[in-house]
Formats: structure tokens, C-alpha cells, sequence
């Protein structure tokens, strides 16, 4: 358990300008005041993060989002309501407030109240809002550990200790237009969920390949080693040096390591683990990594998202 006199220090770093890592139930963020454009400034130059691609603002209190955007919108009051605090990133029209290099000088600002006490009481304790992307280099695994983060950043002195978190892979994000909501990013929360509460007139776009967010790489989430997808990619005959990635406790084949993302079948449960074991088998003495796919339905959607763009770079020899 955190203790308030460490939220209080790490929060006064935030204030000071600097960077902490902190839970959130997805990912671990590395955060700064988002309303200081320097502190922001030193995220971009520690991940290695081109300068296009936005950063999403954490906000402790629905109100908050008054203050940096207009958020008028009945659909975006109606999802704060049900999805909020929790995996879900609303991509509103911005105030001038908010640094430009926070959006990428964009008109839009992308917002979510994250669902973890200890993010939270960071956020409130710092008395501003944090602009926090996944605490990992750009383009590699995102941290779901504390210390998956000291692996990729160990000169960040200030890091928040939450233990793992709770669903593993980060916010839904989700744009609006006249005609109804674009998911831009697929996540735990799916469009069969927001459809649930947005007025029946509202159309969805759900392909994310139809209007992609500026931070939408082909590749992202690469582990070090080669990553291959059974029944998308051409998996080499030999796997006695390999590790499988498994989904069910049925499968077969001549691995020298096998991890289960899921014992019980559920989806949920191969997401909460799925960052993790790439991380382990980064560092595993296996060679490659070969992942069996999960049905592509609800979030089994943005599972295989990211196991394609895990994979993308070696399916791509870059
Ligand atoms: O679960 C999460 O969302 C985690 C935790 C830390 O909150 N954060 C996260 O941040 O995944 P990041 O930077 O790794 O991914 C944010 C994504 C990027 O792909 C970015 O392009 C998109 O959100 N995004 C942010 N602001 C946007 C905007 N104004 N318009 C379109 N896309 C935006
Ligand atoms: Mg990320």
C-alpha cells in the first residue's frame, strides 16, 4: 500500500516539473503536469516519442474536463457517467489551456479519469491534471510492473510502486463526429459497450484503420526478440528453442517453454497477462516467441491489435 506521505512527495515532483511513473488499471504511466509544456517536453525526450504523436491528460474528477475542453457533448456526458473513472479516453475539442505539445498542436485533446485510487490521489494531491503516456521507450512493450518500467527507463528516479495492474492493456479511445463515436484505439471497454449508451442515431465506425490517430503505429508493443502469430505468420519448423504464448491448456507442439496467458479461457485474463509475458520472454533464454490468437470478438479486438504490432517489426525485418 501506498502511503499518503509518498503520493505527497511524488506529487511535489510533478509540481516541481518533473516525471514520476504511476499505476493506472491498464498500463503504467510516465506523468507530468500537463499544463507545463516543459515538464511535458522531457516526457517526449525520455521515451524517445516523436513529437506527433498526442499524449492523453489524467484527470482525478469529471469536472476537471470542464477547465481544458468542451465537453458538452450528451454522448460525452453520458459515457463519463457509465465508464468513468475506467479504461475509457475521450477525444474532445481542447482550450487553449492545454500546451500544444501535449495534443501535437491539435484541436483535440484526448482525457480519461484512470480507475486506480493510487493514480488518483497522485492527481489530486498534484492539483493539476497529468499528461501521462505508457511508461515504456516509444514503440516497445508497455509496463503492466513497476518494474518493467525501471527496465525501459531506469533514469526515472520517481516511480510509484502499485504492483501489477488490473486489466493490462491501456484505454479504449474513442472521437466523436456528427454522425456518432470513431474508436480510434480498441480497448477493454468495446463498441458494443459504448453503443449500449449513446443515442440510438449515433453511427460507429469501429474499424480503426478508418481514421487513425496520429499515434497509431503499425508497430508498437515489440519485444526484442521475434514474435510470430499462429495461423497469421509463417512460424519457423523449428520451435525447440521457442516460447509459446498459449490461450488454452490444449495446445500441442514442441516448445521449449510454454505460458499460459489464460488457464480459464477468458479473454480478460489473456489481456491482464499478455504485456507480461512479453516482458518474461524478452528476457527468457528462448530465441523467438510465437503467440496463438484469441477469437477477435469484444476485446479479444484489441488483443490481437496488439499482438499484430508486436509482431510487425520482425514480420516486417526492421
Ligand atoms: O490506458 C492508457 O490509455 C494509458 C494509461 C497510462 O493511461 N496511456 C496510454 O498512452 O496508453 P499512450 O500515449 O501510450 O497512448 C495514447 C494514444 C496514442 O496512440 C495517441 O495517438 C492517442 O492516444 N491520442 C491521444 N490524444 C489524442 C488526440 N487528441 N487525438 C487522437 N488520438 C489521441
Ligand atoms: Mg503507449
Amino acid at each position: 500500500m501506498i502511503d499518503t506521505d509518498a503520493i505527497h512527495k511524488t506529487a511535489a515532483v510533478i509540481k516541481a516539473g518533473g516525471l514520476v511513473a504511476f499505476p493506472t488499471e491498464t498500463v503504467y504511466g510516465l506523468g507530468a503536469d500537463a499544463l507545463n509544456a516543459n515538464a511535458v517536453a522531457s516526457i517526449f525526450a525520455m521515451k524517445e516519442r516523436p513529437s506527433f504523436d498526442p499524449l492523453i491528460v489524467h484527470v482525478a474528477d469529471p469536472e476537471m474536463i470542464q477547465q481544458f475542453s468542451f465537453s458538452e457533448d450528451n454522448r460525452v456526458q453520458l459515457l463519463i457517467r457509465h465508464f468513468w473513472p475506467g479504461p475509457l479516453t475521450l477525444v474532445l475539442p481542447r482550450k487553449s489551456i492545454i500546451p500544444d505539445i501535449v495534443t501535437s498542436g491539435l484541436d483535440t485533446v484526448g482525457l480519461r479519469m484512470p480507475a486506480n485510487d493510487i493514480a488518483l490521489r497522485l492527481i489530486a494531491a498534484a492539483g493539476t491534471p497529468i499528461a501521462a503516456p505508457s511508461a515504456n521507450k516509444f514503440g516497445r512493450i508497455s509496463p503492466t510492473r513497476a518494474e518493467h518500467v525501471r527496465k525501459q527507463l531506469p533514469e526515472l528516479q520517481h516511480i510509484l510502486d502499485g504492483g501489477s495492474t488490473n486489466l493490462g492493456i491501456e484505454s479504449t479511445v474513442v472521437a466523436f463526429d456528427e454522425e456518432g463515436f470513431i474508436i480510434l484505439r480498441p480497448g477493454i471497454i468495446t463498441a458494443t459497450d459504448l453503443r449500449k449508451f449513446l443515442p440510438q442515431s449515433s453511427k460507429s465506425l469501429q474499424n480503426p484503420a478508418e481514421k487513425a490517430a496520429p499515434g497509431m503505429m503499425q508497430s508498437h508493443y515489440s519485444p526484442e526478440k521475434r514474435l510470430y502469430i499462429l495461423g497469421e505468420n509463417k512460424i519457423p519448423e523449428d520451435c525447440s528453442a521457442a516460447a509459446l504464448l498459449a490461450v488454452s491448456e490444449f495446445t500441442k507442439g514442441n516448445f521449449k517453454h510454454i505460458e499460459f496467458l489464460s488457464r480459464n479461457g477468458t479473454k480478460e485474463e489473456v489481456a491482464v497477462n499478455l504485456f507480461g509475458a512479453l516482458h518474461r520472454m524478452e528476457e527468457a533464454a528462448v530465441d523467438f516467441i510465437v503467440a496463438e490468437p484469441v477469437e477477435e470478438t469484444g476485446i479479444g479486438i484489441a488483443i490481437m491489435d496488439r499482438l499484430r504490432k508486436a509482431a510487425w517489426r520482425h514480420q516486417n525485418k526492421l
